[in-house]
């Protein structure tokens, strides 16, 4: 399988390289911002330039494409450069989709497939737009919402947790922000699955575990030898913050057709 892989330098697009590298599929990618790996035919792209991504799809004519850009703050990386991508791929390109577990609020704590999105932030409302636009461009793309991504200490999250302990910035882990998070390789490998199947539509791909962002701070922070009495916990309430976030990825679905297992963080950072 011809595969690109587009935001190949993120956290989950460089996995998403590796595993596919490893598999002997012929992959290649695109950096923004920065350099990529070696092991792929890296491209320079700027989703938002509808243009330049019909140009580079119809260049690298790819079986797949694996859609991992975007910014969280930027409406236009997310949100218009996901149409660019599906745009570029309605001509029969299998496309897949990351989204996220941000299209929905939290009102109603679990989440199936089938749920509507009613997303109330504007990186929420941007990846639900992207949704919206790819299933109604490509209606054989697979829309594929994940939650948290943790490592083995290459995240964001864990990065946090580290400085936290560390005492080298202020802040807090929520106690009141319930996600499941995902194993970075467990993800990059349902995400290959599911691009060479001929599955279409909306997939869950988030861990077993619905944990707050403290709870899942201790087990890195086990994991890792860090003192969990020195992470610092509070609610949401206490920045300013409206109300608790609570939002759990039903995945039930999925997994009926998924041979991948997508663990718990209990399990992973055990
Ligand atoms: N991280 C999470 O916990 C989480 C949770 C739920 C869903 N997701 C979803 O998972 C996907 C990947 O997340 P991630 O954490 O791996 O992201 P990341 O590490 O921040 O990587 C983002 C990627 O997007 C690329 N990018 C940014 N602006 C671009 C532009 N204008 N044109 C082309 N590429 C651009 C970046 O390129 P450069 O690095 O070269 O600039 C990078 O490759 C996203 O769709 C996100 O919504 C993430």
């Amino acid at each position: 399988m011809k595969i690109l892989v587009v935001g190949g330098t993120g956290f989950l697009g460089a996995e998403l390289v590796r595993q596919a590298t490893t598999l002997g599929h012929v992959v290649a990618a695109t950096s923004f911002t920065r350099p990529g790996t070696p092991d792929a035919d890296w491209r320079t792209l700027d989703v938002r330039d509808r243009a330049a991504v019909r140009r580079l799809v119809d260049d690298v004519a790819p079986d797949v494409v694996v859609n991992a850009a975007y910014r969280q703050s930027d409406w236009d990386i997310t949100a218009v450069g996901a149409a660019n991508v599906a745009l570029a791929t309605a001509s029969g390109i299998r496309l897949v989709q990351v989204s996220s577990d941000a299209v929905f609020s939290g009102a109603a704590v679990t989440y199936a497939e089938d749920a509507v999105p009613d997303p109330d932030s504007p990186y929420g409302a941007a990846k639900a737009a992207a949704e919206v636009v790819v299933q109604a461009t490509n209606p054989t793309a697979v829309v594929a919402r994940t939650s948290l991504i943790i490592g083995d200490g290459g995240s964001p999250h864990e990065a946090l947790v580290h400085t936290l302990a560390d005492g080298d910035r202020p802040g807090i882990l929520f106690t009141d922000d319930v996600r499941c998070p995902v194993h970075v390789a467990d993800l990059a490998a349902a995400l290959l699955e599911l691009a060479d199947s001929g599955r279409a539509g909306v997939h869950h791909l988030a861990g077993t575990d619905a944990l707050s962002r403290y709870e899942l701070g201790l087990l890195i922070a086990a994991r890792d030898g860090l003192d969990p009495a020195r992470l610092p916990s509070g609610t949401r309430a206490d920045v300013g913050l409206p109300g608790r976030r609570d939002v759990r990825l039903d995945c039930a679905l999925t997994r009926r057709h998924l041979k991948t297992r997508l663990r718990g963080a209990r399990e992973f950072l055990s």
